[in-house]
């Protein structure tokens, strides 16, 4: 296994990309710390304790992205530090005080910390170049499976040669275009009505895959990411269909 006596950290780790993350890298058998913002919430910790390897290798730890040092403990002894750790809200007042100062001064802690590490080989970001917009215009989306982008992750360290700024873009479609593979999935949901009349545009863009696919990600197609989804979400009884 590729991962085999490495020791890496994952910030923000119950987190939705870090905990696919965190499963992919036990998974290939790196010893993980997983930094939590507090341990006292058992709905934070449970899924990832719950992984294969979770109970040999995974060893989790309290950091806050606004406290200067709290990441000290967690990065010591890594040779990467994966960095997802990042206020995700819904709705804010003020998204420079709420989203973006402590972004910033979450990851400037969260280098420092680093910085003092002399094991460490690199640290990756997750970044979200959109700044926040979830709709670009008129109906269109980007979507990436979240699979595709914890691997991403574990290859921008584990590729000698990964330099610079990775775009993990899988689709950029038109919301009518989902509906319809939601129609061909699950027909009984009648979603054909809705698009009766109209035919998908072509998308005046898209988002080359060319640098994330020399990195070694194969995205997986939209059609398996959204059953997948329907089906997780069945599975856990948050969806009824
Ligand atoms: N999901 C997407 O569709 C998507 C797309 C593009 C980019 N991204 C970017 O990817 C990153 C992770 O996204 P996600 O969807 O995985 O978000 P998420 O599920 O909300 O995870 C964010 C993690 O950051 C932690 N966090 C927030 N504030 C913190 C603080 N002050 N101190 C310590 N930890 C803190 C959260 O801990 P708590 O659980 O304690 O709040 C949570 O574990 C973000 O930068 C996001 O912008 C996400």
């Amino acid at each position: 296994m590729s991962g085999e006596g490495k020791v890496v950290c994952v910030t923000g780790a119950s987190g939705y990309i870090a905990s696919w993350l965190v499963k992919l890298l036990l998974d290939r058998g790196y010893t993980v710390h997983a930094t939590i913002r507090s341990l006292d919430d058992p709905n934070k910790t449970q899924h990832l304790l719950a992984l294969d390897g979770a109970k040999e290798r995974l060893f989790l730890f309290e950091a806050n992205l606004t406290v200067e040092g709290s990441f000290d403990s967690a990065v010591n002894g890594c040779v990467c530090v994966f960095h997802t750790a990042s206020p995700v809200l819904l709705s804010v007042d003020d998204p420079q005080v709420q989203l973006l100062e402590p972004a910033v001064k979450g990851t400037l802690n969260v280098l420092k910390s680093a910085a003092k590490v002399q094991s460490l080989k690199r640290v990756v970001l997750t970044n979200d170049y959109r700044q926040g917009k979830e709709i670009l215009e008129d109906g269109i989306y980007m979507f990436v499976d979240v699979r595709d982008v914890a691997i991403a992750h574990i290859l921008a360290f584990e590729k000698q040669e990964a330099n610079g700024r990775y775009c993990v873009v899988g689709n950029v479609i038109r919301s009518l275009e989902m509906v319809k593979i939601f129609d061909k999935l699950y027909p009984d949901l009648g979603y054909s009505l809705r698009y009766k009349d109209k035919s998908v545009e072509r998308t005046p863009y898209c988002v080359s895959k060319v640098k994330a696919e020399s990195l070694g990600v194969k995205f997986t197609p939209l059609e398996v990411s959204i059953k997948d989804t329907v089906e997780s979400l069945k599975e856990k009884k948050f969806m009824n269909i």
